[in-house]
């Protein structure tokens, strides 16, 4: 990733990542949501910057935790299609995981659509496993939802290790 930097997110990153999120999800979030999270005291919303000629930097990737308590919660990651199966988000969403190490965490949750494959393939490739699925959960669709976990400390992500 030499050509790439991970930056917390800002309110002047949105008009981009609301670009993303609306080539990226079925219900994308609104400028609002974004917002909301930035001013939330639990979050933690990062965003993966390309550097472009000129020393410019583009954003082709983000995503939001929550920490709450003893977990996080993943609620969103995406990135640009141009720049998908390139291993972005496998190596984004472990550094950004790896930020939490030496804190006492328990694990990592998350929530995909039954449909999502690639969210659920790359979250197995990172050692999340299915905890549950719950039939009918998206009124949208009716997808069922597929509820992810990986213990945090247990073996390490990034070989981080809880320091406590
Ligand atoms: C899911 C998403 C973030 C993956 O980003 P990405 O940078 O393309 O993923 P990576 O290249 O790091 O892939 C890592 C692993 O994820 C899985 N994966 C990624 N894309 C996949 C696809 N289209 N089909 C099947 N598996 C896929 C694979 O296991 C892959 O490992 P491999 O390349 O060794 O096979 C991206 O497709 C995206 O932004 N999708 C729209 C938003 C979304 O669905 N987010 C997840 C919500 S649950």
């Amino acid at each position: 990733m030499s050509d790439l930097i991970i930056d917390r997110m800002l309110e002047k990153d949105i008009d981009h990542i609301l670009k993303i999120e609306q080539a990226s999800f079925h219900q994308p979030w609104s400028r609002a949501s974004f917002l909301s999270e930035l001013s939330n005291k639990y979050s933690y919303n990062f965003v993966l910057k390309l550097e472009n000629s000129f020393e410019t930097y583009q954003i082709i990737a983000y995503l939001c935790f929550r920490l709450i308590t003893d977990e996080i919660h993943l609620l969103k990651i995406a990135v640009t299609p141009e720049q998908r199966r390139k291993e972005i988000a496998f190596k984004f969403l472990n550094h950004c995981l790896g930020t939490f190490g030496g804190r006492k965490i328990k694990s990592v949750i998350l929530e995909a659509r039954q449909t999502n494959t690639a969210g659920i393939d790359l979250y197995k490739k990172i050692g999340f496993n299915i905890e549950a699925r719950i039939p009918n959960y998206y009124s949208d669709t009716r997808e069922d939802v597929i509820l992810m976990r990986k213990n945090f400390f247990k073996g390490g992500i990034n070989g981080y290790e809880d320091s406590n």
